[in-house]
């Protein structure tokens, strides 16, 4: 038994994310921590919302709410949202808690200590029509790298780089447009990253697993230089983790809070401590999880994320982390994604294009969405949303390979035999080579799940489904019983151990149908481990006790029409449309 700690990136506190922020980091961690789960490891699974910075504030005033009242709001709003997609979080924490102000500080005072914090004097955007600071988001301008011309100025989404909002050519207020910016010169906490990178190259190098989206992107920055530069964990706002040390003001930092980029990777650890507090475990066990000197050396830690939160988890945190002292636990994997569209262009919250989380569960359940973005999430390459592919997916994968299965073998069972699963003679050729088949799909599958190849190991699942669906229309029970009694009930006998299996193979995916099937006989098979090709392959389809009894199971998945998906696009095309 291995112990794997799981984190996905922190969504924003401000908003219902959409889509694209779902398949980006909290689906896919879903899915491993299930798959971990399943095959009986101790599994963390910790995310939280991140609550600092500027878009809090700026939401809260837009909703005529303090901001502290406006984030315990939108918490309960994603917790809820998450609960409904069957995201199976330990611990569902929040940046803003009292763990993670104390934490943040902590880190900070262990930096200054180790000689990594300077005092610089900065200067800073204030925006004379807005009459306020402009810091990160709210800014845009040209990226000094690449030249793009919306670049913000926390970051350039379009080459990843990390920026200072001072350092953006042309700048302009988010909030205004204006251009009539003033430059203020104020003091600011420094990380000083540069003296770290040695270490975090060495660091990098030593991952050779890492998928390539993953490294490519750390090396950049890395070997430019540009994205190790000394960098101000400080900002002018309210809102935030006052810049403190032992309970008393840090000189020279009044009115400052710590740069939401500093405490929000940080809240990974609070809310392991937070939910450590929750369970009342020992002071002890979240420090088995994060340092090394305390059991970490035995974790296997993965972290999913959007790629333009590479830089930020392969530098600035791991940064934080190594310059602090040497025993926090450091990542193992980052599984990086690339970029969902919405029928070929961005989603949008501001133009209402395309589908956030609670307007998706109004309208189909969970693991219809789950299906569609996990078979196909971005991970080699941007991908596009279009109804017409979640129609497809839904009516072919889910409703005529899966659904058709499960519907005939229980319809027949219910009609021929009354509500038992019968004997029948013993398995034939047919049942032992669809066995075999399965093995070898089952094996690339598992590979696929453990390296978290999310598309390739979707295609396998699929494969099995059809291999049980294919064996029913085969097999022709209905036909059959109709000379030989005994032979059909082996067929359905075997048709409702493949069901089992096919349930517990697909749990991670679509957690809520597979639960739905397995109780169709009973519910003594809940909790399962996960089948392994290392045993007796066979003995898996003799898992279902003759003789169980079978209740109907209402229909699985609906089909969708042509005729709605056309109004879907409609519906969701954006406000130009
Ligand atoms: N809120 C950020 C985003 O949505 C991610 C923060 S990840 C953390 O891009 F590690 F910093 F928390
Ligand atoms: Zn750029």
């Amino acid at each position: 038994m291995k112990r794997i700690l799981i984190t996905s990136a922190l969504p924003y506190i401000n908003g219902i994310k959409h889509l694209g922020n779902l398949v980006g980091s909290q689906l896919p961690a879903d899915l491993y921590a299930r798959y971990m789960r399943a095959k009986g490891h101790e599994v963390a699974f910790i995310c939280a919302t991140d609550e600092h910075g500027t878009p809090a504030e700026l939401a809260a005033i837009e909703n005529q709410k303090s901001t502290e009242e406006y984030c315990t709001e939108m918490w309960q709003v994603q917790k809820d949202l998450s609960d409904r997609f069957f995201l199976s979080f330990d611990f569902f924490g929040r940046s803003s808690s009292s763990s993670n102000h104390e934490l943040t500080k902590q880190f900070a005072k262990n930096l200054d200590k180790n000689g990594l914090l300077k005092k610089v004097e900065e200067t800073q955007l204030y925006s004379i029509e807005d009459k306020r600071f402009l810091p990160d988001r709210y800014v845009i301008g040209t990226c000094p790298e690449c030249s793009y011309e919306r670049a913000r100025g926390d970051q350039c989404e379009h080459c990843t780089r990390q920026l200072e909002a001072s350092e953006l050519i042309n700048p302009r207020s988010v909030l205004s447009g204006t251009k009539n910016l003033e430059l203020i010169k104020t003091n600011h906490l420094y990380l000083m990253q540069s003296k770290l990178k040695d270490k975090l190259l060495e660091w990098i190098e030593s991952n050779k697993n890492w998928p390539i989206l993953t490294t490519s992107i750390a090396k950049k920055w890395l070997k430019d230089g540009e994205g190790l530069q000394d960098r101000s964990i400080t900002r002018d706002l309210n809102w935030g983790i006052p810049v403190e040390k032992n309970g008393k003001q840090w000189e020279g930092m009044e009115n400052k809070v710590f740069y939401v980029w500093f405490d929000a990777p940080i809240a990974y650890i609070s809310s392991t401590v937070d939910w450590a507090m929750s369970k009342n475990e020992h002071s002890d066990y979240w420090k088995s999880w994060w340092l090394y000197d305390h059991g970490a050396e035995n974790v296997h830690y993965v972290q999913f994320m959007a790629k333009d939160n590479i830089p930020f988890h392969t530098l600035s945190f791991p940064a934080t982390l190594l310059g602090a002292n040497s025993s926090w636990k450091l990542v193992d994997f980052i599984k990086g994604f690339n970029w969902l569209t919405y029928e070929g262009g961005k989603f949008s919250t501001s133009q209402k294009r395309g589908v956030f989380m609670n307007q998706a569960l109004d309208l189909f359940p969970s693991d219809y969405w789950r299906w569609w973005l996990l078979s196909n999430a971005p991970e080699t390459s941007d991908a596009d949303f279009t109804w017409q592919s979640f129609q497809s997916s839904v009516n072919k994968d889910l409703a005529d390979v899966l659904g058709n299965f499960v519907s005939r073998l229980t319809k027949f069972t219910l009609s021929k035999f009354g509500k038992l699963i019968p004997k029948g003679t013993e398995y034939g050729q047919d049942e032992l080579d669809t066995i075999s088949e399965i093995e070898k799909v089952f094996g690339k599958y598992d590979d696929a799940m453990t390296r978290i190849e999310i598309r390739k190991a979707t295609s396998y699942l699929r494969k099995i489904w059809s291999i049980g669906n294919e064996y029913l229309q085969r097999s022709q029970p209905w036909m059959v019983i109709k000379t030989n009694e005994a032979e059909a009930a082996k067929i359905i006998r075997f048709g409702f151990n493949l069901m089992l299996f096919i349930s517990d193979i697909s749990d991670p995916f679509i957690p809520e149908t597979a639960k739905k099937i397995k109780e169709c006989i009973g519910n003594s098979y809940s909790n399962r481990q996960w089948p392994s090709v290392k045993q007796n392959f066979v003995s898996i389809f003799e898992n279902v006790e003759v003789g169980e009894k079978v209740s109907p199971i209402e229909n699985l998945f609906t089909k969708i029409e042509d005729g709605y998906v056309l109004d879907l696009e409609k519906q969701f095309g954006g406000i130009d449309n």
